[in-house]
């Protein structure tokens, strides 16, 4: 059985105040408990909001660089997460891919020195609204997780979450159908399988990213292949993101 995981990113919002008021909430809401929760603050508040967390929130970076240290102005490494108590890190969102050049062979460097330090990736993956009309889409999502994730050996491998989030459904309030979102969830398996097995295919946790909100939840989490989310916008409030996981 996989994990089920809502998991919110944040972004570049909230505030010192409404992050620790948000995380109380949280905390004392009835959050399903088989549902692993995940939140991705920014950075500045991530330390902030390990005093205020409990044992029931795993926290998450949305960026890191590949070093532990360096000469890298404005850069936190893998190490400096860890160091932090970061679980969790994502990798490869399509905001970073697009605003800031980040390729698949950059991205690799990156999964490498989160493992190194013992934080989980979450890599995400997606394509865009040209490659989805042009058909191109399950060539794209394989080349990324190929470039980025494939050179994990098994062991590592088993350590990866994925995040499908297609760029065009991210913010725009178009959200994939249960069906396109099943169709590729599926394929990333199929995809694992073909290069690692199919047993590992089975227990890679696969969540769905792109305007899913509490009204589509429901539908997108029943698909069999899908376990769960990466919530933008919905995961700003607390009683929408709960809603969400509750939608399981
Ligand atoms: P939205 O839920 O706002 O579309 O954002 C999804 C996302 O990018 C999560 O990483």
């Amino acid at each position: 059985m996989r994990q089920k995981i809502v998991a919110g990113n944040w972004k570049m919002n909230m505030s010192s105040e409404s992050s620790s008021a948000f995380i109380n909430e949280l905390k004392s809401s009835n959050w399903p408990q088989d549902v692993n929760c995940i939140i991705a603050p920014p950075i500045i508040y991530l330390m902030e909001l390990q005093k205020v967390n409990g044992k029931q929130i795993d926290l998450c970076g949305q960026n890191c660089h590949s070093n532990d240290s360096g000469a890298f102005t404005g850069e936190i490494g893998a190490a400096m997460l860890n160091d932090i108590g970061a679980k969790y890190c994502l990798v490869g969102h399509s905001e970073r891919r697009s605003y800031f050049n980040e390729s698949n062979e950059f991205l690799k460097n990156k999964v490498d020195g989160l493992l190194k330090n013992s934080i989980i990736p979450i890599y995400c993956c997606g394509e865009t609204r040209i490659e989805r009309e042009n058909g191109t889409y399950f060539d794209v999502v394989e080349q990324q997780l190929n470039e980025g994730l494939f050179h994990l050996d098994n062991l590592q491998f088993t350590k990866v979450i994925i995040a499908y989030e297609p760029v065009w459904a991210i913010g725009t309030g178009l959200t994939a159908s249960a069906k396109e979102a099943q169709e590729m969830h599926a394929y990333i398996r199929k995809t694992i399988e073909k290069v690692y097995s199919l047993e590992m295919a089975e227990s890679i946790s696969i969540l769905y990213g792109g305007s899913c909100n509490p009204n589509n939840a429901k539908e997108l989490f029943a698909c069999k292949d899908v376990d769960g989310g990466l919530i933008g916008g919905a995961s700003l409030e607390p009683k929408k993101f709960l809603e969400i996981a509750q939608a399981f």
